[in-house]
């Protein structure tokens, strides 16, 4: 079975979602540890309600380097095979990111290129687009550029505020993540280019 590492910041909802699927049996993988940057997330308190492995490690005024080396020593030590970016608010050095080839997925809540970065559902909302959604991908050393593994569209309503668009494409996440979770760690996939063919 192969054993997820999930980096959170806040919420978690995400990692809830896929703490459902390995529960239920649908995303035949298992939690070795949930980590979070900051000493608040709600995200730990669920972990620990789940009886997983939650480990805070605070980032609050480290170097980066310094940070992402305790942070891969970290899930080395759970063996972790597959790093899930779940709402986690910092960059990773190059060094991380080579640490865990092609190992790495996150989570953003638009449909990449489009909106990369902080508060996309407000960027699409303020450029007016009719369709946003969220995508899943491979982190590599650009932000939230690597190759896309699934995406989901979600319309954008002429009444929508962004807490309701946000609400809307958070569903799609929490659907799409454990989605691509399986495909990746069941190594039904190529990587050719920028291009993830699912095989
Ligand atoms: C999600 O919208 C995700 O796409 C973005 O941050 C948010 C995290 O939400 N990267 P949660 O912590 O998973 O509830």
């Amino acid at each position: 079975m192969k054993r997820l590492g999930i980096l959170i910041s806040g919420r978690g909802s995400n990692f809830e979602a896929i703490a459902g699927n390995v529960a239920s049996g649908a995303l035949p993988a298992e939690i070795a540890v949930v980590i979070s940057n900051r000493t608040d997330a709600r995200g730990l308190e669920t972990a620990l309600s789940r009886g997983l492995n939650a480990v805070c490690l605070p980032s609050k005024g480290l170097d980066r380097e310094v940070y992402d080396r305790r942070l891969a020593a970290e899930l080395h030590k759970h063996d972790v095979d597959l790093v899930c970016l779940a709402g986690f608010m910092r960059l990773l050095s190059a060094g991380f990111i080579r640490e865990f080839p092609e190992r790495i997925l996150n989570i953003h809540p638009s449909l990449l290129p489009a909106f990369p970065g902080l508060d996309a559902q407000h960027q699409a909302l303020a450029h007016g687009v009719k369709i946003t959604g969220c995508t899943v991908h491979f982190v590599d050393e650009d932000l939230d550029a690597g190759p896309i593994v699934i995406q989901a569209a979600v319309p954008v309503r002429d009444d929508d505020t962004e807490e309701t668009l946000s609400e809307r494409i958070l569903k799609q996440e929490h659907r799409i993540y454990s989605e691509a979770i399986g495909i990746v760690i069941a190594g039904k996939y190529r990587i050719d280019g920028r291009r993830v063919i699912f095989t």
